[in-house]
């Protein structure tokens, strides 16, 4: 296990200098900076953004990062993009086993694999999901998405991810915040390079993921801020030539530059990679009856113009308590506008018997029908309601005021279930 240091809270003014006096004091861009250093700016946001919505941070690095040779476009391999026009969008609901992995060697970026998306990267809207599936890390190699932050939910191995600011550890059951812009490269058990990985991408286009508004909750629960930690500022020393992927309006570039780009001796601000533990999520749901909307479950929300209309919601399912009295306790028979799209870190979900697997994808579009199973129906509509945990699970959602437009590799792939519909045959007709 790697121990790392962090700094927590999320979202907050951040300072950390990995060589003492290597911080400015006072100014941001001082004649000369500390130690020879250069002062570069990386604006998450409008600059006029609203105070409390604006995101940016201050580095101080041995080079700027401008001093990189041209990029040239590089093959996308399995990385689709939005605007997702090249199939039909099935008016059907869907699910996928786990994706297999490479049969050859993959780095967090070869092993990408688009399932689905919407929006456009151009404006700055939708998101796409990925898994990703890696037996290398990525070496001599570093990645940036100008179009859009990653919301990196592992689901087998662990990930060192080496930042511009510092070094994140994060682990199935974990989650990471990678921002829009920033230099990152992806290794494996702890930097050791040996292994495999696997696990789900939010590729977010829009506004950048915050904690929700927690309305009458009060001041606590759900995610707390405190329980989200950023790195301390850390450097590599240059070994050489390096490339530089660039994800830039739905294509894979790649140009090379003459030292690593992870090379800030410090930094400020509040536009930071982050972790979180799932495991710290305060869980809330009904101590009477009946079943809350699962907006009660969000982690992190990429909001629109709309208010309470999200580009994108983060939400899990984890373990908690179950008591609620004369109350079918699984997700209940609903249609939505949203669209959702799930994944399955471990364990069962409670709304399915089988068929939903850790690693696959189940994707309920806008207003298709959906709900539990046959089997599940029967036993929890005549299960003994006494208090009982949920264990053994953690599921998570990604829900969208737009539809999730599944991609062509997605739709033949195969590992697509081939009937997902038959999970609600057989429910007997009502007598009424
Ligand atoms: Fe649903």
């Amino acid at each position: 296990m790697t121990t790392l240091d962090y700094q927590s809270g999320f979202g907050n003014q951040f300072a950390s200098e990995a060589l003492p006096g290597a911080l400015p004091v006072g100014h941001n861009s001082p004649q000369q900076a500390p130690l020879g250093l250069y002062a570069e700016l990386l604006s998450g946001t409008a600059f006029t953004a609203p105070r409390d919505h604006n995101r940016r941070t201050w580095m101080y690095r041995r080079r700027p990062s401008a001093m990189h040779e041209a990029f040239a476009r590089i093959d996308d391999g399995n990385w689709r993009s939005g605007p997702f026009t090249e199939a039909e969008t099935p008016a059907n609901r869907l699910r996928w086993n786990p994706w297999p992995m490479p049969a050859g060697n993959a780095d967090f970026v070869d092993g990408m694999l688009t399932i689905a998306g919407n929006g456009d990267p151009h404006a700055q809207t939708g998101s796409a999901v990925h898994v990703y599936r890696a037996n290398r890390s990525m070496d001599g190699r570093y990645l940036v998405n100008s179009d859009g932050e990653l919301l990196i939910v592992p689901q087998h191995g662990a990930l060192l991810l080496h930042t511009e600011l510092g070094r994140l550890h994060v682990a199935p059951g974990e989650i990471a915040l990678v921002p829009r812009g920033m230099r990152f490269r992806v290794a494996l058990q702890e930097g050791e390079g040996e292994g495999e990985a696997r696990g789900y991408v939010c590729e977010n286009y829009g506004a950048p993921f915050r904690l929700p508004e927690l309305g009458p909750i009060g001041s606590n629960g759900l995610a707390n801020a405190r329980d989200f930690l950023a790195p301390m500022a850390a450097f590599e020393e240059d070994a050489g030539p390096v490339r530089i992927v660039n994800k830039f309006m739905g294509h894979l570039w790649e140009g090379t530059q003459a030292g690593t780009p992870l090379n800030v001796v410090a930094w400020h601000g509040n536009l930071t990679p982050c972790k979180y533990d799932l495991a710290r999520f305060m869980a809330i749901g009904t101590i009477s009856f009946d079943h809350p909307d699962p907006s009660i479950y969000t982690v992190l929300t990429s909001g629109t113009d709309t208010p309470g209309v999200a580009n994108c919601d983060f939400v899990i399912f984890p373990p908690r308590w179950l008591v609620a009295e004369d109350t079918f306790r699984p997700p209940w028979f609903h249609r939505n506008v949203m669209s959702e799209l799930m994944g399955l870190v471990r364990g069962v979900y409670d709304a399915k018997a089988e068929g939903f697997v850790p690693g696959g994808v189940s994707l309920h579009n806008c207003m298709l029908p959906h709900g539990p199973d046959a089997a599940t129906f029967e036993r929890a509509s005549t299960a003994e309601l006494k208090p009982h945990r949920l264990d053994n699970t953690l599921a998570f959602m990604f829900e969208s005021r737009h539809v999730f437009r599944p991609t062509a590799q997605a739709l033949g792939a195969a590992n697509l279930q081939p009937d997902y519909d038959a999970v609600w045959h057989g429910f007997r007709a009502a007598k009424a």
